[in-house]
């Protein structure tokens, strides 16, 4: 008799602004991973929300939202990502400061949370994941094979942030982005369910001084090491 193994999942959490979304994407098309961005769930919960005129402190409504919401990640006639909710294509709008200052706010619930966690879980599938996130690695996929969280200075994030949202012709203020990443900094780490914070058996990487093929070449070590994948 077979029993179908869990597919292997390889975890990436850390603050805003730490490289985490651009690092995952890289190793994941790297070795031929799925990838989840759970960040970008969070994103939609809000901005469905606003949609449909959910009062901004009802939390019950975001989490049917939540549970209900139609989610495509796929590919643009541009070949780029592109996610779409309710068959709109909302890629732009939920990479706004906004949008992630928004997901920062129904992040903290845990009724949203509880919606969210079997829909992450779904991503997982052959030939493995990596997951991008807060607690990819401490509540979502507990048993992840590989953990990493990466960190960096604030200052840093913040300069990256801005060089990021200046690229997309976003026009944000760096004393202002500064200011919007601490706060949503202090709520993830502070908050009771599912905080920001490295797992026990993560690795933690500085990401400051190094670059991004720098990280990217650790980790890919550190997955060999543990024959998670050929390099
Ligand atoms: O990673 P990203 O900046 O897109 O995440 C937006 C917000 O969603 C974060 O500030 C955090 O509050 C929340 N989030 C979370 N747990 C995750 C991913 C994101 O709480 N796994």
């Amino acid at each position: 008799m077979s029993h179908a193994r869990t597919p292997a999942v390889a975890t990436i959490d850390g603050p805003s602004g730490s490289g985490k979304g651009t690092i995952s994407r890289l190793i994941a098309r790297r070795i031929g991973w799925h990838l989840l961005d759970s960040g970008a769930l969070y994103r939609l919960v809000a901005l469905a929300g606003v949609r449909s005129g959910t009062a901004p402190d009802d939390q019950e409504r975001h989490a049917r939202i939540a549970l209900g919401m139609r989610v495509v990640f796929g590919w643009g006639p541009d070949g780029g990502e592109q996610v779409c909710l309710e068959g709109e294509d909302v890629t732009a709008a939920i990479r706004s400061e906004t949008a992630g200052q928004g997901a920062s706010r129904v992040a903290a619930w845990p009724q949203v949370r509880a919606a969210l966690l079997e829909r992450q879980r779904g991503f997982a599938a052959p030939p493995g994941l990596v997951a991008d996130g807060r607690d990819m690695g401490t509540v979502v996929f507990p048993g992840a094979a590989l953990k990493i969280f990466l960190t960096a200075t604030p200052e840093e994030r913040a300069l990256r942030r801005h060089k990021q949202l200046k690229d997309k012709g976003s026009d944000v203020s760096l004393p202002a982005l500064s200011r919007g990443i601490a706060e949503r900094d202090l709520r993830d780490r502070t908050r009771e369910v599912a905080p920001l914070r490295p797992a026990s058996d993560a690795c933690v990487i500085d990401s400051t001084a190094i670059t991004v093929e720098q990280v990217v070449g650790q980790v890919l070590e550190m997955g060999a090491a543990r024959r998670l994948w050929q390099l």
